[in-house]
Parts: C-alpha cells; structure tokens; sequence
C-alpha cells in the first residue's frame, strides 16, 4: 500500500464533520460505486474514500474512467447534504477543486479541469435518498485527476496530468490538498447554493466566447454560466440555456 495522510486529513475535516471517517482502500470497482451502495444500505455516514486502484471506474453520460495503480488519484467523499436547490454542484466542486490545486487550471462546462486543452481531471456526483423526513440527500462526489502521463487511446479528450503543473506531488499530497476545502465548498453550497461560485468558474471558463457544439449538433457561442449554472450559449435560435447533464458540449474546430 502506499502512504496516505489519513490522520492529517481526519484531524482537518473532523470539526466541520462530526462522525467523519477516512477510508483507503487498496482496489475497488469503484468509489462512487460503493458509497451509493453503501447509502442504500442506509450507511450515510460521511467519508472520505480512497481506492489505489478502480476496476470499474466510472465517468459522466454512462461512460468508463479507467486508470492504472498510482498513475491517478481516485477517490469520493460521501456526504448528506440538504441544499435548498441542487443546480450548480458539480461546477462548484470544480471550482474549488481547481482552486485547491493550480492558477492554470482552467474549467470545461460542466465540471471538467483542463490544462492546455487536455483533460486533468473529471467530476461525477451522484446523489442517494438518506432515509431521514428531511429534504436531504446523501451526496457521492467522486474525483479522479490523472497524477502522471497516460496513453491518449481511448479518450475523447487527450489527458493532461497534474505532474506537468506540481511536479514531486504525490497522490496523498494531492489529496491532502483537497478534502478540507471540498467539504467547506460543500456546506457553503448547502447554505448559499451556486452564487458564491459563479464568478470564480467564469474566471477559470474555457469555453467563454468560444464556438461550441452542442451534443444534438447545435453550435453557438459559450458566454459563460448562469446563477444556476446552466451553460449560456448564443445559437441561431437565440440565447440557449444548457442545463441538462446529459449534453455534453465541445468547442468547435
Ligand atoms: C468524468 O470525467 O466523466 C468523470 C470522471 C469521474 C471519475 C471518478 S474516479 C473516483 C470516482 N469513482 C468513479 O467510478 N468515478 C469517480
């Protein structure tokens, strides 16, 4: 097993998460997999889980996100969480994870982190019924970030990794780097929803002013998010709101 930091982490999240538990594993099919499965159980404790290896990874719109031992760092946090509106999550947990990370970190509508036009890392939250009267739910963020260069085959999106940007960061730093701010961003959300974040995607938005294709074949210009962060695109047809997580939108050559 490698090293993690897992003392360091709990002491760190513990006070904003009573009950919180930190979790490596060294294979899984999958962290998001299991903490759903976990939460139907009626397991909805809050948990950082680490799996070193994933054997069924799993990536938005049904897709796989496969990687190897050590050459990405995978994990997910499971949290219950009862935000008065869910619209926005996965693009704040962009935000602050690029933000924990590196000033050239640049966001891909809805949560993708890019770097130079490749793909550093991708998002997929999934979110369970707790079992509880409240409207909460039990949230599942699962983040992968590729740590060290990996084969472009297979990908829509040719990769980047985080060794470019932090060179000698190691899984266990990167980690370290994240679980504390993630789960502040995750109780702001609760508290104020998208808001406190739109202006830090539009910072870091890739997509802005530039031509995109829509997954339907519509093209039109990205002008940034709403503050519900739907994708606001100029088409033909006026101006477009993209709020489905189902699209999945590329820039025009
Ligand atoms: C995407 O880009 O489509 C999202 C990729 C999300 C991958 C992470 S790795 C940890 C967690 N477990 C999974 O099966 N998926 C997420």
């Amino acid at each position: 097993m490698m090293r993690w930091p897992a003392e360091a982490i709990w002491e760190q999240v513990a006070p904003l998460l009573p009950g919180f538990t930190v979790e490596v594993l060294p294979e899984l099919d999958s962290t998001n997999t299991e903490l759903m499965r976990r939460a139907r159980a009626g397991r909805t404790e809050p948990v950082l889980l680490v799996a070193e290896r994933q054997t069924a990874g799993r990536g938005r719109l049904g897709r796989a996100w496969a990687t190897g031992t050590g050459d990405a760092l995978t994990f997910s946090l499971g949290l219950p969480l009862a935000p008065a509106d869910w619209s926005g999550l996965s693009l704040a947990v962009g935000v602050t994870v690029a933000e924990a990370l590196h000033t050239g970190i640049g966001l891909k509508w809805p949560n993708d982190l890019w770097v130079d036009g490749r793909k550093l890392a991708g998002i997929l939250c999934e979110t369970a019924g707790n079992g509880a009267a409240d409207a909460g739910r039990y949230l599942v963020v699962g983040i992968g970030i590729n740590l060290l260069p990996r084969a472009a085959e297979g990908l829509s999106t040719p990769p980047a990794c985080l060794q470019e940007l932090l060179p000698g960061l190691d899984a266990g730093a990167v980690l370290g780097r994240l679980a504390r701010p993630l789960v502040e961003a995750l109780q702001a959300f609760e508290r104020f929803g998208f808001a406190p974040f739109q202006a830090r995607f539009d910072a870091r938005d890739v997509l802005r002013e530039r031509l995109v294709t829509l997954s339907d074949g519509t093209r039109g210009t990205a002008l940034g998010v709403s503050g519900a962060g739907a994708l606001l695109v100029h088409t033909g047809a006026g101006l477009q709101a993209v709020t489905s997580a189902e699209v999945s939108v590329r820039p025009a050559a």
